[in-house]
């Protein structure tokens, strides 16, 4: 099956989503938790009960720990206060309602402050696994267990301050090509085997599967450069996943690395096709069936 999913990434432009009157200067709104219906809390029930059949095995256990250390279990839509309280007491992230997609420099000002913006409504019953924005299902379940790992939120604060600078320098999409292999769509390589990290495959049933078992896409070595060659689809499960070492070598490589002489290689080289296995790509194999 097919899943349609955009999600908040940066250079993609956004929509001008939402009643502008009532939001703040960043674009914050507030969350409203006690207007949530019985039905949507019972959707996001629903929705985290199917992930959690798969994630063990799937997700990385940074991801795991975050969910049990936030107590981002099945009972409804968390209230973003009481998650902040735990959020910010272990790695000083917060999550920030806004009513949707926000501008880039929006987006990046946010990351770089330790604030997440995730939107505050829930996909339909009906529509489980289609979504044209990210909802709070994917921003919340998808995006923030991560942030209880002290890694992986340098390495999304860093990810802000580079893309503020990017912006400047009109950058913007070579960088929105690492957000989407890592943040949202990466695998790691652990001594159990693959496993997930990027919160577009883990609020995804079908693409937590797919990811780790499926033999149809690539799964291709983290290298810095062919991951921002590397166009994305937003439309479909992906054909190429990277493959990072660990979540302290994917912040190793990218905060130790300047980036401004690579926007200008960049420049000269061309895009590589999301399908193309080029030289120098190691490869690894979907996890086997025993
Ligand atoms: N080091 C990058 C730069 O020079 C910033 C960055 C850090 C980008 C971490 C992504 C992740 O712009
Ligand atoms: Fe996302």
């Amino acid at each position: 099956d097919s899943l349609h999913h955009a999600k908040q990434v940066p250079g993609r432009g956004f929509p001008p989503g939402g009643d502008a009157s009532y939001r703040n200067a960043d674009w914050t709104v507030p969350q409203r938790f006690d207007a949530y219906s019985d039905v949507e809390h019972q959707t996001w029930t629903t929705l985290y009960e199917r992930q959690a059949d798969l994630l063990p095995g799937r997700a990385c256990d940074e991801f795991l720990r975050g969910l049990d250390a936030l107590d981002l279990h099945g009972a409804g839509i968390p209230d973003f206060e009481r998650l902040n309280a735990r959020l910010a007491a272990l790695t000083g992230w917060r999550v920030a309602a806004v009513p949707g997609l926000v501008p880039d420099e929006v987006f990046f000002e946010h990351l770089a402050n330790r604030r997440f913006p995730a939107s505050t409504f829930i996909r339909g019953a009906d529509q489980l696994d289609y979504l044209q924005e990210p909802d709070v299902f994917h921003d919340v379940f998808g995006h923030v267990p991560l942030l209880a790992d002290p890694v992986f939120a340098d390495y999304l604060q860093a990810y802000g301050k580079g893309g503020l600078r990017a912006a400047r320098m009109r950058r913007l999409h070579n960088l929105a090509r690492l957000y989407w292999y890592t943040v949202e769509f990466g695998l790691v390589q652990t001594p159990s085997g693959l496993r997930v990290y990027g919160a577009g495959i883990l609020s995804s049933k079908a693409e937590t599967i797919y990811a780790i078992e499926s033999p149809a896409p690539h799964r291709i070595g983290f290298e810095l450069e062919r991951v921002m060659r590397t166009p994305y689809r937003i439309d479909d499960l992906q054909q190429v996943y990277f493959v990072i070492s660990s979540l302290r070598s994917l912040l190793e490589s990218t905060l130790n690395t300047d980036f401004l002489p690579l926007y200008e290689r960049l420049a000269g080289l061309s895009d590589i096709e999301i399908q193309a296995i080029e030289p120098g790509d190691a490869l690894f194999g979907p996890r086997c069936a025993d």
